[in-house]
């Protein structure tokens, strides 16, 4: 029997949240594979620091043999992709390494693993699960009355990234009709909390509104997100892990659909409260309009209904319970959003873990 789980980009945001609840909630080995990119971050996994539960190693999914290599050598039942460049803003001044790790990454990773699994003795084959760790940005932008996104919405993605994640999708839902590979997709809206990375908006607010900076809203700040905590969104990936439908797909929100300038002034009403500035005047003094990103997209909104149905998968955390938790973690952590904001994260990681 295979007992093993590969992560790729379990150095990231989101997969090092899956990675710590994983071992949190399970003794199976996680083989974590992250090139570490600028997103990248060991100090996000120091609490997995001797825990024989997790191996960490540095590599490219685009990495044929690499990948190969970890799968055999560990009998591995299931690849959780998480690998991505996923910052719009990013993919829109260069979108040339969106193309690369979004889509000829995640074709030579759906390689690698398709020659593995086609070696499989026939139980192990049907057992495992290649999960495709996707985004809602796929479906494009929303009218103010339409329906949230259903798994049935056409995809029509506006930006690079969005682009890249919908040309990985078609990768993944090829690689099941025509080769048989178990698939499953989720397609998950907004997330925050803990270790995100702060170029994303609700790290960012937390940090310049800390140190004194604008808080930079894009445009008229009316564009809407649907805000999931992401340590729901682990829950749903386990969920979908365990139980989802071969070659299907399932959207994940936490119906927490949220105009950009709201969600900074609830971040600045929390700081009020719990940091108070020093000269006693409001966060939201913080507060500077900025040029809007080019083509940005007006609303996100993801009808989760079917995973909740099928799988019977419900979010914890609601907006406000999830917000006050990030915010105080981020007032607990400022060593992590230092050493990132200056660099020095990158000596951290030599110092502890690859020399
Ligand atoms: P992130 O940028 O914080 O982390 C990405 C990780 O992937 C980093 O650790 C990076 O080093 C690693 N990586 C990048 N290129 C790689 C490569 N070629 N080989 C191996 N590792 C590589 O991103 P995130 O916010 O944690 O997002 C994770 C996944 O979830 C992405 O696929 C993203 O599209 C998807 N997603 C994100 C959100 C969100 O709100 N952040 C929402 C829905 C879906
Ligand atoms: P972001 O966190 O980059 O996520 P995404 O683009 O994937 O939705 O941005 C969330 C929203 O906040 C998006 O509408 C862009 C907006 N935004 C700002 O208004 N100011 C900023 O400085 C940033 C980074 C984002």
């Amino acid at each position: 029997m295979l007992t093993t789980v590969l992560v790729t980009g379990g150095a990231g945001f989101i997969g090092s949240n899956f990675v710590l609840d994983w071992i949190a909630s399970s003794d199976e080995l996680v083989i974590n594979l992250d090139k570490l990119t600028y997103a990248g971050n060991l100090q996000n996994l120091e609490t997995l620091k001797g825990d024989k539960r997790h191996i960490f190693v540095q590599g490219d999914i685009g990495d044929h043999n690499l990948v190969l290599g970890l799968l055999r050598e560990h009998n591995v039942r299931a690849v959780i992709n998480f690998a991505a460049e996923s910052h719009v803003d990013r993919s829109i001044d260069g979108p040339e390494e969106f193309i690369q790790t979004n889509v000829v990454g995640t074709f030579h990773l759906l390689e690698a693993v398709r020659d593995y699994w086609g070696g499989l003795a026939e139980n192990d084959k049907s057992a495992f699960r290649f999960l495709h760790v996707s985004t809602d940005e796929v479906y494009g932008s929303l009218e103010k009355s339409d329906p949230p996104f259903a798994e049935t919405n056409r995809y029509e993605p506006n930006s690079p990234y969005s682009a890249s994640k919908a040309a990985s999708d078609h990768l993944v839902r090829a690689y099941h009709h025509t080769y048989g590979l178990p698939v499953l997709t989720t397609n998950c809206s907004n997330n925050y909390g803990p270790y995100h990375f702060p170029e994303k908006l609700i790290p960012l607010c937390i940090h310049n509104a800390l140190t004194g900076k604008p808080l930079p809203i894009y445009g008229d700040g009316q564009q809407v997100r649907d805000w999931l905590y992401v340590k729901d969104h682990c829950s749903a990936i386990r969920r979908v892990l365990e139980a989802g439908k071969v070659g299907e797909t399932y959207n994940v929100g936490g119906w927490n659909e949220k105009p950009n300038l709201e969600v900074v002034q609830t971040l600045c009403a929390i700081l009020d409260e719990l940091k108070p500035r020093s000269d006693g005047r409001p966060y939201a003094d913080q507060i500077t309009y900025v040029k809007d990103r080019l083509g940005h997209d007006r609303r996100y909104a993801i009808d989760a209904r079917r995973l909740e149905r099928e799988l019977g998968w419900r979010p914890a955390e609601t907006f406000e319970t999830g917000i006050k938790k990030t915010v105080q973690w981020y007032l607990d952590n400022q060593e992590w959003v230092n050493n990132i904001t200056s660099g020095a994260y990158r000596d951290w990681v030599e110092r502890q873990y690859l020399v």
